[in-house]
């Protein structure tokens, strides 16, 4: 009999044992799995050039705008820590040629041209040019720009939308580094028009009453673009922002913060088409 309890007894101390040993083993793959996601997981660096609001810049040093808080849903959908870095244009645009930097987001038009050089995501921006002008100049379209001083920042597509009008290469085009800079240039006399992107255009001229500025678009010359994160080319993190992105259109956090910043419904069927 005390044989027999005593078998008893060692299968129940097996039995027990085993089941620590399953529950330690569980606890351990959850640990190491946690601590290999967080190694696999580095703190994104993303670039800008926050002089360009309502999409980015600068408020008691932050970088905010629809662009900031897009990209914190995003990364925070994607389980990712980041830091926003306000590197400039063209230095954003090397650091991502150079794979030194893992994405912009900076209001970055997506275009043939570029997708040789850079990945993109899916697009989150619909948008055209405008031609912002000194009030009384009386510009009523595109054709204006010949034969006037045009200010745009180098390296955008406000710069092949003046080309496109008055010619490549043509020395009427002055290259600032910024948008910021080129409505300066604006305000100086020193240009008589700015070409850029619709909404900042608008923001600029409502958000400067003193600057007696005015702005107009023309559709049969300019055509809409769409904006999108920029990655070095080949970048793996592409796919997982692709899907929080989508996600986020998705689940109306995209909608929240584009209400935020316009007061209005965005049309996320163009989006996701
Ligand atoms: N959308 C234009 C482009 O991609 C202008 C973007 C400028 N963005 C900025 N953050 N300054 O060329």
């Amino acid at each position: 009999v005390s044989g027999l309890y005593l078998t008893l007894i060692m299968i129940g101390l097996l039995f027990l044992a085993a089941c620590g040993t399953a529950d330690d083993a569980t606890a351990d793959s959850n640990a190491e799995g946690q601590a290999e996601e967080n190694a696999e997981k580095p703190v994104l660096r993303v670039g800008t050039e926050a002089t360009f609001a309502p999409f980015e810049f600068l408020e008691k040093g932050e970088i905010v705008g629809f662009d900031a808080d897009l990209l914190d849903a995003v990364l925070t959908e994607a389980g990712y820590e980041y830091e926003y870095e306000n590197v400039g244009w063209d230095p954003m645009m090397a650091s991502l040629q150079n794979k030194d930097m893992d994405f912009g987001a900076a209001a970055i038009t997506i275009n043939d041209d570029r997708k040789q050089t850079y990945d993109f995501s899916v697009p989150y921006f619909k948008s055209t040019h405008m031609i912002v002008f000194n009030e009384g100049a009386g510009f009523t379209s595109a054709k204006d720009l010949e034969g006037i001083k045009i200010g745009v920042q180098n390296g955008t597509t406000g710069e092949s939308a003046a080309e496109k009008v008055v010619g490549e290469k043509n020395s009427n085009i002055l290259k600032y580094d910024s948008t910021a800079v080129a409505f300066l240039a604006l305000k100086n006399g020193d240009v008589d028009a700015v070409v850029t992107d619709n909404v900042v255009a608008d923001e600029y001229v409502e958000k400067n009453p003193d600057a007696n500025v005015e702005a107009i678009t023309d559709d049969e010359t300019f055509s809409a673009e769409y904006y999108g994160f920029m990655f070095p080319k080949g970048s793996e993190l592409v796919a997982e922002v692709d899907a929080a992105l989508t996600t986020v259109i998705e689940n109306g956090t995209y909608a929240k913060i584009y209400k935020e910043w316009f007061g209005a419904e965005p049309n996320t069927d163009v989006l996701l088409e």
